[in-house]
């Protein structure tokens, strides 16, 4: 038979088969070997292109793999969560319940307890115990034991550590794996190994090249732009900053211009403009990051005086105020904006008069413990509507209009509570069948707009884009977004 047109990888493969008794089957790194070969890709490569021309006969085995995943590779390092648990027993005198609770994290506290459980400890009386401690401790050894030894070929991975392993979250995980023979075909066999010489193949252009005169005798490679290739990885916005552009867009759309001011802020603006008390809770210092630098920030002593009036007995709006006596030095403190209606507020202060829709989309800060659903920075997207007869079912239809845009048409407000806005909302989106709150809105009372020369109703609202992001990326720990996780990152929709 005529040879065929062979690429050099090609006649390289072929020609280490055929030096081999003509019955042998090839494994991967048979070929390797042979062909001195260190990229995979190039072997499989070449198989395929010779089975493509019935030179040699491919066959395939799909292998399953049992390896760990994430929270398994952390269970190696750090203990499963029970060896953990049990191990706490261990060390107490008493192990009771609410010690188990102080120790260990809500997320780790509960599902351990149904673990240990399981495993045959008993909660008498608020008291764990553990009536055949040895059969605990072998169960719990062998557990790890079946964790340090994976990777594991699936056929032998024991069934009931399989079992109850597939049963918990991102222990471990089945990997497919392709296993290829070849061997030589009686046409593969019959090329001649003249026709198996190398040849000079040009598979870059350059200058050089093309100021010479070879290549006009020279082979050139062609391409297969039909085979499969790996999917590049290019540069992409992060899924946070790509949801904040989105909802940039969304409110741009609505007619909205956009606020972008700074995070430290002085308590007179944060709290005492939006009317929130003195003594509130909210402000001491276990939840607002105060700053010793600067020492104190300047504020305009008209608007503290008109504060003061408000605070202490309602100034010119009939209300009662909130007694006591206000303090300017309070106002005066730095701190690191807890809301950014501290910004919407200001902006209200130097347009007293003018109608306006304005939005921001910003970081803030609280002291918060880390955990699943909190972080101590985040942010809020923050909006108002100031204009003569603006309402409240205005407010309600900005939301919902907002929310379906981003693809939650359903929304729901309850009455709720802040010092600053009458009545006040809670704004809620149903998310695979439940409620979630995402954030609050309402009309700014009085004692807020009247010292700052407001005179239009004020419609306002404060939510949280993490929640959001959460729902819009199917999350179910906040943290997840500020990880730098990189195969989370690639593998995120583009929004
Ligand atoms: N500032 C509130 C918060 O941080 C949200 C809010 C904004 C509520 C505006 C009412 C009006 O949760």
């Amino acid at each position: 038979m005529g040879a065929p047109n062979l690429l050099n990888p090609e006649r390289r493969m072929l020609r280490a088969m055929q030096l081999s008794e003509a019955s042998r089957t090839w494994d991967l790194d048979g070929i390797l070997a042979a062909c001195e070969w260190t990229d995979q890709a190039v072997a499989v490569g070449a198989g395929h292109g010779l089975q493509n021309h019935g030179l040699v006969e491919v066959t395939e085995e799909t292998l399953r793999e049992i390896r760990l995943d994430v929270a398994g590779e952390q269970a190696v390092e750090a203990g499963l969560l029970e060896a953990r648990l049990w191990a706490w027993m261990g060390e107490q005198e008493t192990a009771t319940m609410q010690g188990l609770q102080s120790v260990f994290e809500r997320h780790e506290a509960g599902p351990g307890v149904g673990l240990l459980k399981q495993l045959g400890v008993g909660i008498e009386g608020g008291q764990l115990v553990a009536n055949d401690p040895e059969a605990i401790t072998k169960a719990i050894g062998q557990r790890t034991s079946f964790l340090q030894s994976l990777p594991l070929d699936a056929t032998d991975v024991d069934g009931e550590m399989l079992k109850h392993f597939s049963s918990r979250k991102q222990l471990i995980q089945t990997v497919e794996r392709t296993v290829r023979h070849w061997r030589l075909t009686e046409a593969g066999e019959a090329v001649s190994p003249d026709d198996l010489q190398e040849t000079m193949v040009i598979t870059d252009i350059t200058p050089e090249l093309l100021q010479g005169e070879d290549w006009k005798t020279a082979e050139f490679r062609s391409f297969d732009v039909t085979l499969e290739a790996t999917t590049p990885r290019t540069g992409r916005s992060h899924p946070m900053q790509a949801l904040i552009e989105r909802i940039r867009a969304i409110f741009l759309e609505m007619g909205f211009s956009e606020l972008v001011d700074d995070y430290v802020q002085s308590a007179g603006w944060n709290m005492d403009a939006l009317f929130i008390p003195q003594d509130h809770p909210a402000r001491e210092m276990q939840d607002t990051f105060y700053l010793d630098q600067p020492s104190s920030i300047d504020l305009d002593e008209g608007v503290m005086q008109a504060w003061k009036a408000i605070h202490e007995h309602g100034g010119e709006t009939g209300s009662t105020g909130w007694g006591g006596s206000y303090s300017t030095e309070v106002s005066k403190r730095p701190l690191l904006r807890t809301h950014t209606t501290v910004n919407t507020i200001q902006y209200l202060a130097r347009h007293p008069k003018e109608a306006c829709r304005v939005f921001s989309v910003d970081r803030v800060f609280r002291k918060e413990a880390i955990d699943r659903t909190h972080l101590p920075e985040f942010h809020q997207i923050e909006g108002i509507i100031m204009e003569e007869g603006a309402n409240l079912q205005m407010l309600v239809t900005t939301l919902k209009t907002f929310y379906a845009k981003m693809g939650y048409p359903e929304v729901r407000v309850r009455p709720a509570y802040f010092p600053y806005t009458e009545p006040s909302l809670e704004i809620e989106v149903k998310w695979r069948g439940k409620w979630l709150e995402l954030g609050g809105a309402g009309i700014f009372r009085p004692e807020v707009t009247e010292p700052l020369g407001i005179t239009s109703p004020v419609l306002a609202w404060g939510m949280g884009l993490e929640r959001l992001a959460m729902l819009v990326l199917g999350l179910d720990d906040i943290r997840q977004l500020y990880i730098s996780d990189l195969e989370w990152l690639r593998n995120q929709p583009i929004l």
